[in-house]
């Protein structure tokens, strides 16, 4: 019994270390989704005729993104966790003013949805605008540039 506990323990704490980089890999792969998504948003716009079938559908997909967000960056995962990424550290040291930033997308995210259902493409492109002001808003603070 007491070296079940012993097992039970060492599989704990490797699954504790190995944490922050399954967090970055969850969070990049999600990250990837929503950004899939809000191309196919932009594309379905982009025309005389709005794409309704295909923007409704990615709007679920963002709106699935951001109701899975708060998840994305537990404490450990960013720079420190030795795995690639842009997060920026001040995701942890100014938690407000990130999480204000996250809140803004998620009702971005929801206003945009609404809005969609509606099908117009004028109001789906102005809603368009203020849901990517919204991930610029939260890249520009939080993400570091990329260089290339
Ligand atoms: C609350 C903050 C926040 C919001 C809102 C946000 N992002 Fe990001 N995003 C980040 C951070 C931080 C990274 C860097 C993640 C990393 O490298 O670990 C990132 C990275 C990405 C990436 C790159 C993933 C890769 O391949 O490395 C894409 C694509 C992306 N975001 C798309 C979007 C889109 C599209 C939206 C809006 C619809 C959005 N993001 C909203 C914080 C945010």
């Amino acid at each position: 019994m007491r070296k079940l506990v012993g097992l039970a323990c060492l599989l704990w704490a490797s699954a504790v270390v190995a944490a922050p980089a399954d967090a970055v890999k969850t969070r990049i792969d999600g990250l990837r989704e929503l950004g899939a998504a809000f191309k196919a948003i932009r594309d379905g716009l982009a025309g005389d005729e709005p794409q309704t079938i295909l923007i409704q559908q990615s709007a679920r997909q963002v709106r699935n993104a951001a109701s899975q967000m708060s998840g994305w960056f537990p404490a450990g995962s960013g720079a420190e966790s030795g795995a690639k990424t842009s997060a920026k550290a001040e995701i942890w040291t100014q938690p407000a003013r990130f999480k204000a930033d996250m809140d803004s997308f998620v009702a971005a995210a929801a206003r945009f949805q609404k809005v969609a259902a509606g099908g117009d493409g004028a109001a789906m492109r102005a809603a368009m605008a203020d849901l990517g002001g919204t991930c610029k808003g939260c890249h520009d603070s939080f993400r570091v540039p990329r260089t290339s």
